[in-house]
């Protein structure tokens, strides 16, 4: 109802401007407009309303009561306004109660069920050049050679959904994978690669590491003790910079490794992503310094060069450096989000010509993130009308509010806690199977657990509030009950078996004829036509869990409905009228579950 809502707003504001205020109220006007109308607070005034009236009373000293009647006199005469709306009712001191006409609903509901986006539209923002707006994402961006811990699960899994988002929406989306696959650490990784193959490393394709991680903790612990492991693995970072042929490739090959590892995760989780890492930014570092230099913000500081943040100080209360290259000539990781940015924004060929970057990290990186916005800024390297966002988040507990980590205290590993919620899932289908004396299939019962499984974990951590922490409990996450992905699932099964139950052809299921009369219905018609509005604004706050409190609410208002309204005992208009309600639930459901990632069962 995102147009209509718009619509209406607009013929409030015109009638507000022709009859209430004056020309010398006009600041005023400009205050008010923004919130002139609002959602209803309660169902039973109706689907807006608008409180302006007690606003206007006080700029006009005169009673709110008073000025309401003269305002819903003229609202009345606006065309627009009396095609929409029941009625304009006056309540309390002064508040206006806004109801829209049935038929409006209907014809809302009938356009919805045509359009296979369940009445999204398309984002009508273009670019400079007409075309859709480009929106990158950033988000998972995992380390070679260390774990991908669980951050980067949270990562993953918020990135791909907001991702998806804006494609329903219509924009061009690129996905990022910013992995974390240069910088000095390799020097060490490798050094210890060529004393373990004694420096011959002819066959580099064949080695194997099996374990990365124990891998960087066994270099890291000669780095940090062996002087003479540590001079040559300085050394290793300067062939590795300038390219050298032995170095390059016994790099690549950790890279490889690594991202055998992390595709495992994303085929596990159905994520598609570019792989971009740090090491594509390398050649755009200097340039960096240079144009920083030449706009004058880089300054000195013991050697290192820095930009000096506005707003940021340190402990000691002085101003905090961003620091863009070190005194021993390195760059940091802030460095390599800049040349990121600036490329991100640069004109194709020279860059990716986004509008809107946005970055998915925990929590903990919000200080980096703003202090590289802020230098970008002072830069202009952020277009006109293009923005960034840190989409930040919380961390991962395990249900004593400690960090997650496994029985024997040890830390999770990705694909054992992916591989821990399908077992869990399988066991409870297999119990719910025998209580219900059920016969399946081992195919339906592998694909049904892991469809749950891993939905259950996706879903339990889009539906928090990303910003705060959030404790993880597949007790919870499976549980039938409650906001969780197997109740949204089990709805879906509820309405699939509804369909299958039906006899009458498509054909003959004619959209002209449905009405509505019970209460029941009209309330899943109006849950039903706020999915727009709420794809809509999480493109603009960046927040899923507000799809998933939808979808909960979506659900249980379904649930009422199919529990105490009879759909297919009535007769044949009322059974088409309420058997498209029930499509239409199923669409919305299934296509949402589809923006969280979430793959959909017929049966479960
Ligand atoms: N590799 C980083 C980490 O593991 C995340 C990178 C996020 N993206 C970025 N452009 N900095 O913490």
């Amino acid at each position: 109802m995102h147009v209509i809502f718009k619509k209406l707003t607009k013929s409030f504001e015109e009638t507000l401007l022709e009859s209430l205020i004056k020309h010398e109220k006009k600041e005023e006007f400009e205050k008010i407009r923004k919130n002139l109308i609002n959602h209803a607070s309660k169902e039973e005034f109706g689907d807006y309303q608008c409180n302006i009236c007690l606003v206007l009373s006080k700029i006009y000293k005169r009673n709110p009561r008073e000025i309401a009647n003269t305002f819903v006199k003229k609202l009345k005469e606006n065309k627009n306004i009396s095609y929409l709306c029941e009625n304009l009712e006056i309540a309390g001191p002064g508040f206006i109660n806004i109801k829209l006409k049935n038929n409006i609903l209907i014809e809302e509901i009938k356009s919805n069920i045509k359009c296979p986006r369940a009445g999204v539209p398309l984002s009508n923002e273009k670019s400079k050049s007409g075309f859709p707006k480009k929106i990158i994402v950033d988000f998972s961006s995992p380390n070679i050679a260390k774990e991908m811990h669980v951050g980067h699960l949270r990562s993953t899994i918020i990135g791909d959904s907001i991702a998806k988002i804006f494609e329903l929406r219509g924009y061009i989306v690129l996905r990022l994978n910013h992995i974390g696959d240069w910088g000095t650490q390799f020097g060490m990784l490798i050094t210890q690669l060529k004393d373990l193959y004694s420096n011959d490393l002819k066959e580099i394709d064949k080695i194997k590491i099996s374990d990365l991680v124990e891998f960087y903790k066994v270099s890291k612990k000669r780095f940090d003790n062996e002087i003479e492991f540590q001079y040559r693995s300085r050394e290793e970072v300067v062939k590795l910079q300038n390219g050298e042929k032995k170095s390059i490739k016994a790099w690549k090959l950790l890279c490889n490794q690594s991202r055998k590892e992390f595709d495992e995760i994303y085929r596990r989780l159905n994520i598609k992503i570019k792989e971009r890492g740090e090491s594509f930014y390398n050649p755009f570092l200097k340039s960096i310094v240079n144009d920083l230099n030449y706009k004058k913000l880089l300054i000195e500081d013991q050697g290192a060069k820095c930009v000096f943040l506005d707003g940021m100080i340190n402990k000691e209360g002085n101003p905090l450096p961003l620091i863009i290259q070190k005194k021993d000539g390195g760059f940091n990781y802030a460095t390599t989000d800049l040349a990121a940015l600036k490329y991100r924004f640069n004109k194709e060929p020279y860059g990716d010509n986004a509008n809107r970057i946005i970055y998915v990290t925990d929590h903990g990186q919000a200080n980096h993130f703003a202090a590289v916005f802020q230098v970008a800024q002072k830069a202009n390297w952020i277009p006109e009308n293009c923005e960034v966002n840190h989409v930040p988040f919380g961390l991962v507990q395990g249900i004593d509010g400690k960090k997650l980590k496994t029985r024997e205290g040890e830390t999770i590993k990705l694909k054992d806690l992916l591989s821990e919620s399908v077992k869990k899932a399988k066991e409870d289908l297999i119990k719910r199977l025998d209580h219900e004396s059920r016969n399946e299939n081992d195919e339906f019962i592998l694909n049904t657990s892991r469809v749950i499984g891993i939905g259950a974990v996706k879903y339990a951590d889009l539906s928090q509030n990303r910003i705060t922490n959030y404790q993880f409990s597949f007790e919870k996450m499976l549980s039938l009950n409650g906001n969780t992905a197997p109740y949204l699932l089990y709805t879906l099964v509820r309405i699939s078996g509804i369909k299958r139950k039906n006899n009458i052809k498509e054909d003959n299921m004619n959209l002209e004829s449905i009405s509505f009369s019970h209460d029941l219905e009209w309330k899943l018609i109006r849950k039903l036509l706020k999915f727009d509005e709420v794809i809509i604004s999480i493109e603009k706050d960046l927040m899923p869990n507000r799809l998933c409190n939808y979808l909960f609410e979506l659900c249980q208002t379904f649930n009422r409905f199919y529990d105490q309204v009879s759909i297919l005992k009535v007769e044949i208009d009322t059974k088409i009228s309420r058997l498209k309600l029930c499509e239409l639930t199923g669409k919305t459901l299934k296509l949402s579950l589809d923006l969280l990632g979430i793959e959909s069962l017929e049966r479960m």
